[in-house]
């Protein structure tokens, strides 16, 4: 399975569907689940400080016989290591444990308020020193976008945030795409919620595809990407398994009816 690639505003390609890691916590599991997402095509991989696995990860990638360059490797900066003092010496933890010199995107886990610009600032010290092709955020809304793109001197590469057909979240998409942010969905799947919808059940049989592909195949068509996350090895193979079909416009317009505000996650509006 050869994933397509979108290219970030900053250069470098990002393939358009990557796995999801949070809370594979267990080591034989994590290794388990980056062996078998690689032998299914997956050169994508999305951790953060907090999923406390990102030195399997780092393992199973090092062992692997893919080579760095072949790989997208993210991770993201935790809210206690927002501290200008913790920020670079968390990072290179984090790169020790994945076991590289490089990470291809690096993201701001959270718009933690007041510490957030001071964070970004050194996040730009680590995009100067080669170390993150890419810098990001991560549960940013558009203010807090606003707020970021009025005073930075390297603009935010990505937003990976929430998203899924049951939070469907078109105007930070919109906000995104005018200001060349790329926007990653996590929670896709919307952690199982929905999975036996009608809508999507409809569609599913029209494309004889699974629910699960229909939810990830439309991030894919309003622009987003899937970090779908799963340890189970034919769902794992399920979910790459999404680009060779498309969703007409019939299709889309049915989807949009599914659009609930529904959060699995935190929501991050009331933070200042
Ligand atoms: P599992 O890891 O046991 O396969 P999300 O990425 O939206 O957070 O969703 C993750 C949840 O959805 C996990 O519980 C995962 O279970 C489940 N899941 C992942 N892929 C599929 C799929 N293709 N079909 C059904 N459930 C899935």
């Amino acid at each position: 399975m050869t994933v397509p690639k979108t290219k970030l505003s900053n250069g470098p390609y990002i393939p358009q569907v990557g796995l999801g890691t949070w809370q594979i916590k267990d080591k034989s599991e994590c290794l388990q689940t980056v062996r078998t997402a690689l032998e299914n095509g997956y050169r994508h991989f999305d951790t953060a400080q907090i999923y406390d696995n990102e030195q399997y990860i780092g393992e199973a990638l090092k062992t692997s016989e893919i080579n760095r360059n072949d790989l997208f490797i993210t991770t993201k900066i935790w809210l206690l290591n927002f501290l200008s003092t913790r920020l670079l010496s968390s990072f290179e933890k984090s790169l020790n444990k994945l076991q590289t010199d490089h990470v291809d995107l690096l993201l701001l886990h959270f718009p933690v308020p007041k510490l957030r610009h001071s964070a970004w600032k050194k996040m730009e010290e680590i995009a100067d020193s080669g170390r993150a092709n890419s810098i990001g955020v991560s549960n940013y809304t558009i203010r807090h976008l606003e707020r970021l793109l009025k005073d930075c001197r390297i603009r935010p590469a990505v937003n990976q945030v929430e998203l899924h057909v049951f939070l469907q979240q078109p105007e930070l998409l919109k906000y995104c795409e005018v200001e060349g942010i790329a926007v990653e969905a996590y929670s896709p799947l919307a952690h199982g919620y929905g999975l036996t919808n009608p809508v999507l059940a409809k569609l599913a049989k029209k494309h004889s595809k699974s629910t699960a592909q229909i939810m990830l195949r439309w991030c894919v068509e309003v622009g987003a990407i899937p970090l779908p996350k799963s340890t189970t090895a034919s769902r794992i193979a399920e979910n790459i398994d999404i680009f060779d079909f498309t969703l007409d416009e019939s299709d889309l317009i049915a989807l949009r009816g599914l659009n609930a505000n529904h959060r699995t996650s935190w929501d991050p509006t009331p933070i200042p």
